[in-house]
C-alpha cells in the first residue's frame, strides 16, 4: 500500500470524522519486537496512524526482546521496513524518521524479573519526558509458548494494574493463537485472567479489523432492505471461503503443530460466520455486539462425529504447479515432517440449530496453495417460488446470489436475472457491483490500524471475549481429536494451486450444491 502526501489527507480526514476520537497520551510496549509481525503489521501500522495525526502527543513504543539492538539499530530496522511495507515516498521519509524518535528498545529475558524492573523504568522515564501519562499498553507479539511466562512478570512487577487506579488505564493485546485446544485455551485464559481483568484484555483476530468486515454490520443493519430476507425462509445456503496462495513461507514449525483449521477456521472464519448469522444487538457496542456473536457460537450443531464424512473434509497439498513454477508438496517444505499428517485444507458444514437458521447450511472451506488468495462470504437465496418463465429461453435462471468480497477486492455484489436487451424472452444473470476503492477515493486502512487505534481507545467491539474464545474450541477441539487420532485415514490430497480434493466437493455435490467458482 503507498500512502502518498494527497491520499493521507484524504484518510486523514475520513478516520477523523466526528466519530474518531483521539486516544489519551499512551506508550506502547511490543514483546518480541524483533520479530516478523512487528516488523510487517505493528510499527506500518502505527506510523499510519501517526502519519494520519491519529495517535496522541508524545506517543511512544517501547520495543522489548532478547535481541540486542541500541534505539537507534532498531530505529534504523524499523525504517527499512516501514519503507518497504508501506512504500512510502521519499518526500515523506522525513514524518517517518520524526514518528521513530518515539521508538525505543529494550532488550531482556520474557522470564526472568530484571527485563521488567528496566521496562518499569523506561515507561516511567517516558512519562515524564514524553507526557505518556502513566496509560500503557503491553502487546504480545512473541510465540504463544511465551504469553504465560510475560503476563506472570508483568504481574509480579505491578504493570498490570493502572499507574494509577482510576486515573490510568493498562490494556493487554494478545495475539492468535489463543491455546492450542479447548483445554490449553482456558489454561491460558486463566492465567491471563489472574494477572489482567477481561476488560483490560483485548484477544486480537486482524480479519475483524478488516473494513469489509465491519461493513457487514452496516449492511445488515444500516439497510431496511436485506434484513427482511435474511432467514431460512429465503436464503438456501451459505459460503465462506478463505484461500490462500502462498504456502508456508518459512513457518513449517509452526504449520506443523497448528494445521489450518486452528490457524484459520477457529478464530477468523467462525469469527465472520457469527457476524453473518448474528440477530441484530440492541445497540452498536462491544457488549451487545459480543452477546450476539456467542449466541451464535453457542447455536452451532455440534460436527456429527458418528458420520463425520458427511460434515468434515481435510486435505493436505502435494506437488503441483502455478503456471511455468513447480511448488512443492507440504511435506516437502521445510520443518515438516515427511508423514505429516497436518492438514492444509479443510472443509466444513455446519448449521445453526435456531429459529432464524434451522436447515440451513453454512458450508466453510479453506485451504492453503489454492489458485488465489481470495476471501469472500455468499449468500445464496431461494429460487424465485413460480417459474414464470418457463417455456422461453431461461434455461440459464440462477438464483440470486449476494457476495461479501473481504480481500483483495474489497466490495459486496448482487447478482439477479435480467433479460437480454433485442432477444424475445432469453434471461441472463447480472451483477450489481459496490468496489470500495472506486466508491471512496482513499483505500481502507487495514487491520491492525483500526485495532491498534479501537485498542488505545477502549473499544473493545472488534476483539474476541473469553466466552468466543472457548466456544469456538469446543465446537473444534472433538474434530481435531478424532483426526488426530485417524491419522492417515480420511486425509485427501490435493495438487498445489487447486482448489482442494476432490472429496470437498462431493460434500456439497451429496446436498445437490456446488463450490462457488472464486
Ligand atoms: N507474523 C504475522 O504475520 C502474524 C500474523 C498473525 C498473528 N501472528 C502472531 O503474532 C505473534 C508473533 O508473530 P511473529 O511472526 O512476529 O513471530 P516471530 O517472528 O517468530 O517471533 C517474534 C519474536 O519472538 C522471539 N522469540 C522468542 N522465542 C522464540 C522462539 N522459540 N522462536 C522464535 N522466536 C522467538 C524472537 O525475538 P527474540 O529472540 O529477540 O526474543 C522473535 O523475534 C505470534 O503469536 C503469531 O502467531 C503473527
Amino acid at each position: 500500500m503507498a500512502i502518498t502526501t494527497d491520499a493521507a489527507a484524504a484518510i486523514g480526514a475520513a478516520l477523523s470524522t466526528p466519530a474518531r476520537r483521539l486516544p489519551e497520551p499512551c506508550a506502547m510496549v511490543i514483546f518480541g519486537a524483533s520479530g516478523d509481525l512487528t516488523e510487517r503489521k505493528l510499527i506500518p501500522a502505527l506510523y499510519y496512524l501517526y502519519r494520519h495525526e491519529l495517535l496522541p502527543q508524545g506517543f511512544s513504543v517501547v520495543g522489548y526482546a532478547r535481541s540486542s539492538f541500541s534505539d537507534d539499530q532498531f530505529r534504523a530496522r524499523q525504517f527499512e521496513a516501514v519503507k518497504e511495507y508501506l512504500k512510502i515516498p521519499a518526500e515523506d521519509e522525513s514524518y517517518l524518521t520524526e514518528f521513530l524518535k518515539g521508538v525505543f528498545y529494550s532488550s531482556g529475558d520474557y522470564t526472568a524479573p530484571d527485563g521488567y524492573d528496566r521496562l518499569a523504568k523506561a515507561l516511567d522515564d517516558l512519562d515524564e519526558q514524553r507526557g505518556t501519562g502513566g496509560n500503557r499498553l503491553f502487546y504480545m507479539a512473541t510465540p504463544p509458548s511465551f504469553f504465560g511466562d510475560i503476563v506472570r512478570n508483568l504481574g509480579a512487577r505491578g504493570l498490570a494494574r493502572p499507574k494509577h487506579e482510576g486515573r490510568n488505564w493498562t490494556r493487554v493485546v494478545i495475539e492468535k493463537p489463543f491455546g492450542h485446544d479447548l483445554e490449553s485455551a482456558r489454561e491460558l485464559n486463566r492465567l491471563v485472567t489472574s494477572v489482567f481483568r477481561e476488560e483490560q484484555i483485548y484477544r486480537i483476530d486482524h480479519y475483524l479489523g478488516k473494513e469489509t468486515v465491519q461493513n457487514l454490520l452496516v449492511f445488515r443493519f444500516a439497510n431496511g432492505i436485506f434484513e427482511p430476507v435474511w432467514n431460512r425462509r429465503y436464503i438456501d445456503h451459505v459460503q465462506i471461503a478463505v484461500a490462500e496462495d502462498l504456502g508456508l513461507e518459512g513457518r513449517g514449525g509452526y504449520y506443523e503443530e497448528a494445521g489450518l483449521v486452528r490457524d484459520m477456521i477457529q478464530n477468523h472464519v467462525l469469527s465472520l460466520l457469527s457476524l453473518i448469522a448474528m440477530e441484530p444487538p440492541s445497540q452498536f457496542e462491544a457488549k451487545s455486539v459480543r452477546d450476539e456473536k456467542s449466541k451464535v457460537m453457542r447455536a452451532i450443531r455440534p460436527l456429527p462425529l458418528d458420520a463425520l464424512n458427511e460434515a468434515a473434509v481435510r486435505g493436505q497439498y502435494v506437488e503441483g504447479w502455478k503456471g511455468d513454477q513447480r511448488l512443492p508438496a507440504y511435506r516437502a517444505e521445510p520443518k515438516v515432517s515427511p508423514q505429516s499428517v497436518t492438514e492444509t485444507f479443510a472443509a466444513l458444514k455446519l448449521y445453526i440449530d435456531n429459529w432464524r437458521w434451522a436447515d440451513v447450511p453454512f458450508y466453510i472451506r479453506s485451504g492453503k496453495r489454492l489458485p488465489k488468495r481470495i476471501s469472500e462470504i455468499t449468500i445464496e437465496f431461494r429460487r424465485a417460488p413460480h417459474l414464470l418463465f418457463r417455456g422461453t429461453i431461461t434455461e440459464d435462471m440462477v438464483p440470486n446470489l449476494l457476495r461479501v468480497r473481504i480481500q483483495p477486492d474489497e466490495g459486496i455484489s448482487l447478482r439477479f436475472n435480467a433479460k437480454i436487451p433485442d432477444t424475445m424472452m432469453q434471461i441472463r444473470p447480472v451483477e450489481m457491483d459496490f468496489r470500495y476503492n472506486e466508491v471512496f477515493e482513499a483505500s481502507p486502512p487495514t487491520a491492525y490500524e483500526t485495532l491498534l487505534l479501537d485498542c488505545m481507545l477502549g473499544d473493545p467491539m472488534l476483539f474476541t471475549r473469553d466466552e468466543f474464545v472457548d466456544l469456538a474450541w469446543e465446537l473444534i477441539t472433538p474434530l481435531l481429536r478424532r483426526w488426530r487420532d485417524d491419522g492417515r485415514k480420511g486425509l485427501y490430497f490435493y495438487e498445489a494451486g487447486t482448489w482442494g480434493p476432490p472429496e470437498a466437493d462431493s460434500l456439497m455435490e451429496h446436498d445437490g450444491r456446488h463450490w462457488r467458482h472464486l
